[in-house]
């Protein structure tokens, strides 16, 4: 198996995804924290896109629960616990193979921590005070401590620990991509080496904003999530609460506009989203009508992936099980990339 690890790594000048159609496997990697039940949003824009890139023969994906990160703003452990849980059914219900690829728990593999620390020491302090998500999280938060402040240095150890090549994410996580390229490009220039190997972000262009049933990004922390881990009822319960405009039910209306109709068009086939753009557009057709469409639509859409959700989180012993068995094969990768940094570094 033909791996593009940095020894293998030619030149970081000008390396594309063009690159990986040369060689033969390319490495993907993504986390999601452990913040609550992963939502319509964390679905169509990280696990299910990830998923996807898992099923090409020629890939090998790490999947893992990022519930170190999630401690900067979560101090249950209860609540950390039962989220990891969540996100790690939530990968196995969606159809991930943990048999040919890594699924772990961030906090299985401490080599991350260390790392963490080697990076911090080559981080410039503006170009964290600059993270928007920093920026954003500060500005909403009573406290704001350090772990926020270098969430996105324990993120590049995260991808640079394993050399990945492709890291999956929401167009939010962007900058935190831009900043880990910074960081290792700037240690591989420093010592003159090819010590870790740079990722690519992949941002799905369709699904790279989720909104939320009020219209802005839906996320765990603004409280507008569509959860449908939900039962039926309070699923649609969940649909109906999104936020619409008043226009009455006989005249026609905008769907450009409508979250509702955005939220649709992300999860129905191209027919049925052309059917309700002219119901939109005809009048006579409710805000109503468009949120049960929508609520049936994700009910059928994830039929398998709801009850796969249910049936792991009601045995975590083969979650554990799992995880176990991931960790192990992550901490062999780990402990390579990490050798080969101590002895750059001087230690
Ligand atoms: P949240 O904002 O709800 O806390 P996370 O930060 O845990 O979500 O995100 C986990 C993954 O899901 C990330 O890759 C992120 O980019 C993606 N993601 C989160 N919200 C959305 C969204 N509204 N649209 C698209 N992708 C999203
Ligand atoms: N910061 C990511 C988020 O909030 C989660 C995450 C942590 C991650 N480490 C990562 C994503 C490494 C991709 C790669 O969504």
């Amino acid at each position: 198996m033909l791996h593009l690890c940095s020894e293998d790594y030619i030149s970081q000048k000008g390396f594309s995804i063009f690159a990986y159609q040369i060689i033969a496997m390319a490495r993907i990697l993504t986390g999601v924290q452990a913040t609550g039940v992963p939502h319509l949003g964390n679905l169509l824009g990280a696990v299910l896109p990830a998923i996807e890139l898992s099923k090409k023969k020629e890939n090998e994906t790490f999947l893992f629960i990022a519930n170190m990160h999630s401690l900067a703003a979560v101090k249950d452990a209860e609540k950390i616990r039962e989220a990891s849980y969540s996100v790690a059914a939530t990968w196995l219900a969606c159809g991930f193979d943990t048999e040919s690829n890594v699924f772990y728990r961030q906090s299985d593999v401490p080599e991350v921590t260390e790392l963490t620390w080697y990076l911090n020491c080559f981080t410039p302090f503006p170009m964290l005070q600059q993270a928007h998500s920093f920026k954003d999280k500060a500005g909403r938060v009573e406290k704001v401590n350090a772990g926020l402040f270098t969430y996105p240095v324990l993120m590049a150890a995260d991808i640079l620990l394993y050399d990945a090549n492709i890291v999956p994410v929401g167009k939010d996580q962007k900058q935190h991509l831009e900043i880990t390229r910074d960081i290792a490009g700037s240690i591989n220039h420093l010592y003159q080496k090819e010590l870790f190997v740079l990722p690519e972000a992949q941002i799905d262009e369709k699904v790279m904003i989720v909104p939320g049933t009020d219209g802005q990004k839906m996320s765990k922390s603004y409280g507008n999530f569509i959860n449908i881990f939900l039962e039926d009822k309070p699923l649609r319960k969940n649909v109906m609460k999104i936020i619409t405009d008043s226009t009455p039910l006989e005249e026609p209306k905008d769907p450009d506009i409508c979250n509702v109709y955005n939220l649709y068009k992300l999860v129905a086939d191209e027919n049925q989203i052309a059917e309700m753009r002219s119901n939109y557009q005809n009048g006579g057709y409710g805000y109503g009508h468009a949120k049960q469409a929508l609520y049936e639509q994700l009910i059928r859409r994830f039929k398998d992936v709801r009850e796969g959700y249910w049936s792991y989180m009601n045995v975590k012993a083969e979650l554990d099980r799992a995880l176990a068995i991931g960790a192990e094969k992550a901490r062999e990768v780990a402990s390579k990339t990490l050798d080969r940094a101590r002895a750059t570094f001087g230690f």
